[in-house]
């Protein structure tokens, strides 16, 4: 059979949601993607790209809509890839999201998770940003996001995801114009607006989070530290040690009063440990010598492995925990994928203990996952 013509309007059925919170429509073997429709829900679509057997497809109208369909709140949701869920209320998102993690790790990686799962929400679907970058081009006098397929980019002066005090200033950006000054050296580009502790402050053109990375939900990341104090407060063994690899500023162990080596990429100059008990390494941990690096300095085997890697996730982390053999491992990931995919392995040594769905990216189809390993 030939595979889908782009611009072809095509009539689908949508079965279920995959992990991406896209609608899958299976007929005649052919599966079609369509982002924005829910489970039970039938219309036509037309294809934006195929393959030989998967197309995807951007909603044109529906003839049979799911009784979970909302309008949503945000005037840019139809057109922005931004956000993923805002048709469809926020209870029902979080389950399409446990629906998803389990997806990953049971169906797709063969790993149990549904006893040891606990789900967090966030207490507020909106304004939970602290930090967005927005793309522009003076040319089209535009600034906004960019759309990933292809490359335009969408005003947002609207979005409800930055918190107040970045949406103030995104909004007096579109407001006045004032964006132009900061592109003034370069045709295209990004800015950034980042709110840190209260003070909000634009930059042009640096690398993403240039100044060391930070999490961009502070209610989230304040639930994420809770339940990893929880498991500092239950180790006992002596002499405790943990290492805090992809540490950045130490964020993760920051309330740990034990002695904690952070190993993180960014240059010491941006670094702030906030605890006298974190000591600061830099390590590239993607250089495959980065463990005989780290060897020398670790005297013992730490009690405490924590792994937080950028969306990747880490491809070393077996040959890591049978080197270093620690007792324990938190492993957070903003990336269920690589996350499971790097268990592989890793789970003939450790007991899987518990498993988090952390909701840090409300609207979109991203949340936070972390585990807790033992060995056995
Ligand atoms: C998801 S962040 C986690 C940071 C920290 N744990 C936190 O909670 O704020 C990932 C970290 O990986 C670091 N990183 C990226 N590439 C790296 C590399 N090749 N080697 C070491 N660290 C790297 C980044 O600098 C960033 O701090």
């Amino acid at each position: 059979m030939n595979k889908k013509k782009r611009n072809e309007i095509v009539q689908f059925k949508v079965q279920s949601l995959d992990s991406l919170g896209q609608g899958v429509s299976k007929e005649e073997g052919k599966i079609v993607f369509i982002p924005k429709t829910l489970p039970g829900e039938e219309g036509i679509a037309e294809i934006t790209a195929s393959k030989k057997k998967v197309s995807f497809a951007s909603l044109q109208n529906l003839t049979k809509v799911s009784p979970d369909r909302i309008d949503p709140d945000c005037p840019h949701y139809q057109k922005c890839g931004g956000c993923h869920y805002l048709h469809t209320n926020y209870e029902n998102e979080i389950s399409l999201k446990k629906n998803a993690m389990l997806d990953i790790f049971e169906r797709q990686h063969r790993i149990e998770i549904s006893d040891k799962l606990t789900i967090l929400n966030s207490e507020s679907r909106f304004s939970y940003r602290n930090r967005v970058q927005l793309h522009y081009d003076t040319k089209i006098g535009k600034l906004g996001f960019k759309s990933q397929k292809d490359n335009e980019i969408l005003e947002v002066p609207n979005c409800l995801l930055p918190d107040q005090q970045v949406k103030e200033v995104v909004s007096k950006l579109y407001k006045d114009q004032s964006w132009k000054q900061y592109a003034s050296h370069k045709k295209q580009g990004h800015i950034e607006v980042y709110n840190k502790n209260g003070e909000t402050s634009v930059h042009a053109n640096e690398r993403y989070a240039f100044e060391g990375f930070s999490q961009v939900n502070k209610p989230m990341n304040d639930l994420l530290l809770a339940h990893i104090e929880e498991k500092f407060a239950q180790i006992n063994y002596q002499n405790k040690f943990i290492l805090d690899l992809f540490g950045g500023n130490g964020n993760l162990t920051e309330n740990c009063k034990f002695e904690t080596l952070v190993v993180d990429a960014t240059p010491d100059k941006f670094i702030k440990l906030k605890s006298e008990f974190q000591t600061y390494k830099r390590i590239n941990l993607f250089d495959e010598n980065s463990l005989s690096q780290l060897t020398p300095l670790i005297e013992k085997s730490p009690d405490l492995l924590m792994v937080d890697p950028p969306r990747s996730g880490f491809k070393d982390l077996l040959k890591y925990t049978d080197e270093l053999k620690p007792k324990e491992i938190i492993y957070v990931s903003c990336n269920p994928q690589s996350l499971a995919r790097d268990l592989r392995g890793v789970l003939e040594n450790y007991k899987l203990e518990r498993v988090f769905m952390l909701d840090f990216f409300p609207g979109t189809k991203h949340f936070e996952s972390m585990v807790f390993l033992k060995r056995i």
